[in-house]
């Protein structure tokens, strides 16, 4: 835990008494610190001495807790910040957050014990980060991760994100397209983590209204509304020790975000219809395929809550842009699907792992996974056949997305004489493929061609279109 260590703070506030709160809880946790009531001697100070946090009130006369948040920016050993601001200018605050603090008290503290919380967790993250400067050669595989597949640079990045993220109890954000495995590495953070031995809950909070949604994650006392028949736990009680996985969390409505903020903030939740508080011990991972800060930007998410939750971002890259994960992805799949349908396909044609490949894949993981037990279903021998495909695949395989424009009267007689032909082959190669299942061999017989010219075709037609983009 981070108190165990020994550890440099920094307060600057020009009101003693917060200082001396501040003071108190350094001496608690065996911190040392050092306290200074104006911004000018602060930058001297933080010119000369490395220290692991700096808690800074927004206004101070002279240089400005922003001013200096600004400054610090700029220096390469970055301690965390901690803003301290009075209610009234939590809207500075906030900006303080978008500049890179790592979280704001207002003052006074409403409890000595939610301050000492919030400086463990900037200590934490402060750590965490520290750990992944260090952090030098990248892990050639993720055999150490169960069941998540892909070696491509890009998943090599995550993989290095998730051994620092899993070791801390830190909140983390997963963010990517819809099917990228976000629940997976979720529950990979969770498994591999302090926490593996207690639950790990998930819950989807697109898909019920918010009344539900509320007693889903708090709970209900007997009565609380109508159908309230007996107490129930929510489910961050029911996670108490581990972690609450919050899926699609852009979905949230904004009563219950204002409630997710307080079980952050201060550790507590209240059960609907309950008088008080309980205390849980939960971390919290949290997902979204939406552009969350574009969320928080339009008055949908609120801003406290983003930033809480996004201590560290873990960003899962679309399927089509590690193309070279998707054979292995496919394999994988392919055997996992096999084995439960009791069947012997074990094999991939190389026209099928063409067109995997080709495909943009917009569904990611998730659509791969579903082609493939799809064609372990159709599949009749061991290997995997282009006729096992659907023809989305096929024909993205082989041909470009059709022309948006083709209104050729636009071109010149020799632009618009290319442009034909393409949509030509285009078309007929489509057509033929489809009515022979992808098999290419079929198709050149069909067209009256031999098969390599026929491939020529195909291959021409691609290089075509990739400049045509
Ligand atoms: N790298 C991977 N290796 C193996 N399986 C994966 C990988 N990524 C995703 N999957 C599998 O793909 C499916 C979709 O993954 P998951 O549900 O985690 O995605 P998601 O990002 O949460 O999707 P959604 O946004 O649709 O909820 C799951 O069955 C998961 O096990
Ligand atoms: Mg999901």
């Amino acid at each position: 835990m981070a108190s165990q260590k020994h550890y440099n703070f920094l307060f600057i506030d020009d009101d003693r008494d917060i200082l001396r709160e501040l003071e108190g809880i350094a001496r608690n946790n065996r911190w040392t610190c050092l306290s200074l009531s104006g911004g000018g001697e602060a930058l001297e100070v933080l010119d000369n001495y490395r220290f692991d946090a700096v808690v800074v009130e927004l206004s101070l006369p002279g240089f400005s807790g922003l001013q200096i948040l600004e400054w610090m920016r700029t220096q390469p050993h970055q301690a965390e910040v901690i803003i301290i601001t009075a209610k009234a200018s939590v809207d500075s605050a906030v900006k303080a957050l978008k500049m890179g603090a790592f979280d704001y008290l207002t003052k006074p503290f409403e409890t000595v014990e939610k301050a000492d919380f919030c400086l463990h967790q900037a200590l934490e993250k402060h750590e965490l980060l520290k750990r992944m400067q260090q952090f030098q050669v990248p892990g050639q595989s993720a055999e150490e991760f169960e069941n998540i597949i892909g070696k491509s640079p890009k998943m090599q990045g995550v993989y290095e994100m998730i051994r620092h993220v899993s070791a801390s109890h830190s909140n983390v954000l997963i963010l990517g397209e819809s099917g990228t495995g976000k629940e997976l590495v979720a529950s990979i953070i969770h498994k591999t983590g302090p926490r593996h031995s207690k639950p790990f809950v998930v819950i989807n909070c697109s898909a019920m209204p918010e009344t539900l949604l509320e007693s889903e994650l708090f709970g209900h006392t007997k009565g609380s509304f109508t159908g309230a028949v007996v107490d129930k736990a929510g489910l961050f009680e029911t996670a108490d020790g581990g972690t609450v996985f919050l899926d699609e969390i852009g979905e949230v409505p904004p009563s219950v975000q204002v409630k997710l903020l307080r079980v952050l903030q201060e550790g507590e939740i209240r059960p609907i219809g309950a008088v008080n508080s309980r205390h849980v011990d939960v971390r919290v991972i949290a997902a979204s395929n939406k552009d969350l800060l574009e969320q928080t930007r339009i008055g949908k998410f609120r801003e406290d809550l983003y930033y809480r939750l996004n201590v560290i971002a873990v960003l899962l890259p679309p399927l089509k842009d590690r193309a070279e994960d998707i054979p292995p992805l496919a394999y994988h799949f392919l055997k996992v699907f096999a084995k439960k349908m009791h069947k012997e396909t074990g094999k991939l044609s190389i026209d099928v792992l063409q067109a995997l490949q080709n495909y943009p894949w917009p569904g990611n993981v998730r659509e791969l996974e579903n082609v493939v037990e799809r064609a372990v279903v159709l599949a009749t021998g061991e290997t995997i056949t282009a006729k096992n495909l659907p023809p989305r695949i096929l024909s993205a395989s082989f041909y470009a997305p059709p022309d948006r424009d083709n209104d050729l009267s636009k071109l010149d007689y020799k632009e618009a004489k290319k442009r034909a032909l393409n949509i030509f082959n285009r078309s007929y190669i489509i057509k033929l493929l489809e009515k022979t299942g992808g098999n290419i061999t079929a198709a050149s017989e069909k067209a009256g061609m031999d098969r390599s010219n026929f491939k020529k075709i195909i291959r021409k037609y691609r290089v075509e279109t990739k400049t045509d983009e």
